[in-house]
């Protein structure tokens, strides 16, 4: 017996990008197809897809497609309904791609924060003038459907903080560090030879990744215009093995978080090592697992946790986009009309609060920590706990020892004012690393 839903109008779907993501979305339409049709509410039917090479071997048979050489005809392709841009990158072929779909009034679909982060604001403007979805809920923490609850899940709520484990990669280098004692760079070898992180790691390690997504939950989280620009980024090349083996002694986990916070004085967004409480639900978010933990007036905290990469987690993110299409909900990208956005401003991160950890490598002689302390009672910094073990190996007054410091809560530019102070100090050999503490 045919399908009931066989005889609709289908959805006419075009992929650009047949990668991880794009492959993994034709496979998951295919593998799905009735299951997909069923909640739709018509069939789904990718007609049109592109890629660089045509001749690549891809395990999938797109034989009877469509195929475009220049991803832009598919923006034009009459048998196209919606364009799926799973290409990447924040210029090029991605924007323009997009860029056009909108003005000819197809709705988009992607999976690209760095787009989003970046043009987020001007493509909602032009989504919202041709009246059609421009949909990103892969864009962020791959298979989590952050993205549909935070903008309408938690539409009636006001949040005061949004954030988490953003980037697989480093939430995986991290583990392995806790879990083996070996160093960033000897995990991050390994981790490439293992394909679990690029050839150019630099997007994940150095944070720029987990800042796209962070400055996307912040628009949506806080109703703002997104602002890629504002967002203070630190990765974690600086995380050595002897702050891992610390932070354990202390009773923390290191983590790359996003976090993006309501305040006073606008919104915080700073992405950055933290040391988290072990006992914190966060700090059991290990490997490749992503996290986002979510705060507000009345819904008080909910952690969505999840794979954050992958074909098949990202795909489900994809076709859920497109399943909304089909059905022919029309949400506003960010969550309200772009002319209706707030104008909250951005707090710099020097204006920002929290407690700190330090660790230094200094001579072991009479009088050191008194001029090390010297500098926090200057900078008006209290200190919370010290570790110091031992002796140094020579026990001479030329051999170092490292130490580590735990402040209590203060500003952040006193703490940079600390750290510079305390690197000159001639007594310190190396450091101080600073790893700022989070609750979780
Ligand atoms: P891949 O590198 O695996 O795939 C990119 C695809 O784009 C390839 O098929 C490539 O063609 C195609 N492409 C590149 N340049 C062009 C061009 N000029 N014209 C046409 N096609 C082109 O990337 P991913 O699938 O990993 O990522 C796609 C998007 O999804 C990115 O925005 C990424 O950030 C995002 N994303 C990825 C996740 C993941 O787990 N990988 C998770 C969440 C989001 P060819 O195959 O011929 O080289
Ligand atoms: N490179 C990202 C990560 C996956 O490591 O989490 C895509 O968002």
């Amino acid at each position: 017996m045919p399908h009931p839903l066989s005889g609709l109008a289908p959805l006419r779907i075009g992929i650009a990008g047949l990668g991880t993501v794009g492959g993994g979305t034709l496979r998951l339409l295919q593998a799905n197809a009735e299951l997909i049709a069923t909640r739709a509410g018509r069939p789904m039917l990718v007609t049109a897809v592109s890629a660089r090479d045509r001749q690549r071997a891809r395990g999938l048979d797109v034989s009877d497609l469509r195929w475009h050489d220049d991803p832009m005809g598919l923006a034009d392709d009459p048998d196209v309904d919606v364009v799926v841009e799973l290409i990447g990158g924040s210029e090029g072929p991605a924007r323009r791609l997009v860029e056009t779909a909108l003005s000819r009034g197809r709705p988009v679909v992607t999976a690209n924060k760095a787009l989003i982060a970046v043009h987020g604001a001007s493509l909602a403007s032009a989504a919202e003038r041709a009246g059609v979805a421009l949909a990103f809920e892969a864009a962020v923490a791959g298979g989590i459907p952050v993205i549909k609850a935070l903008r309408e899940g938690l539409a009636a709520d006001r949040l005061v903080r949004i954030g988490g484990i953003l980037n697989g990669t480093c939430n995986y280098i991290l583990t392995q560090m806790r879990e083996t004692g070996r160093s960033f760079a000897a995990v991050l070898e390994e981790a490439q030879a293992l394909g679990y992180a690029e050839a150019d790691p630099s997007t994940d390690v150095d944070g720029i990744d987990t800042a796209h997504k962070l400055a996307i939950l912040a628009a949506l989280a806080f109703g703002r215009p997104v602002d890629f620009d504002s967002v203070h980024v630190e990765g974690i090349r600086g995380v050595g093995a002897a702050d891992i083996a610390f932070a354990t002694e202390l009773g923390y986990r290191i983590k790359l978080l996003g976090i993006a916070r309501r305040t006073g004085e606008g919104v915080e967004t700073r992405v950055h090592p933290c040391l988290v409480p072990h006992s914190a639900p966060i700090a059991r978010v290990e490997g490749v697992f992503n996290a986002v933990v979510a705060e507000g007036e009345f819904v008080g905290r909910l952690m969505l946790e999840g794979r954050g990469a992958g074909a098949g987690p990202t795909a489900t993110a994809v076709v859920a986009d497109l399943i909304d299409i089909a059905r022919g909900s029309l949400v506003p990208a960010w969550g309200a009309s772009s002319g209706s956005l707030s104008t909250l401003t951005s707090v710099p991160m020097s204006a920002c609060r929290g407690s700190y950890y330090l660790r230094l490598e200094v001579r072991d002689r009479p009088g050191v920590i008194a001029e090390i302390t010297a500098v926090l009672r200057d900078c008006g910094v209290s200190l919370k706990s010290m570790l110091q073990h031992g002796q140094a190996a020579g026990a001479g007054p030329d051999e170092s020892v490292p130490i580590v410091l735990v402040t209590h809560e203060t500003r952040e530019q006193a703490m940079q004012e600390v750290v510079q102070c305390i690197a000159g100090l001639d007594v310190v050999v190396a450091g101080p690393t600073m790893i700022r503490i989070e609750a979780g």
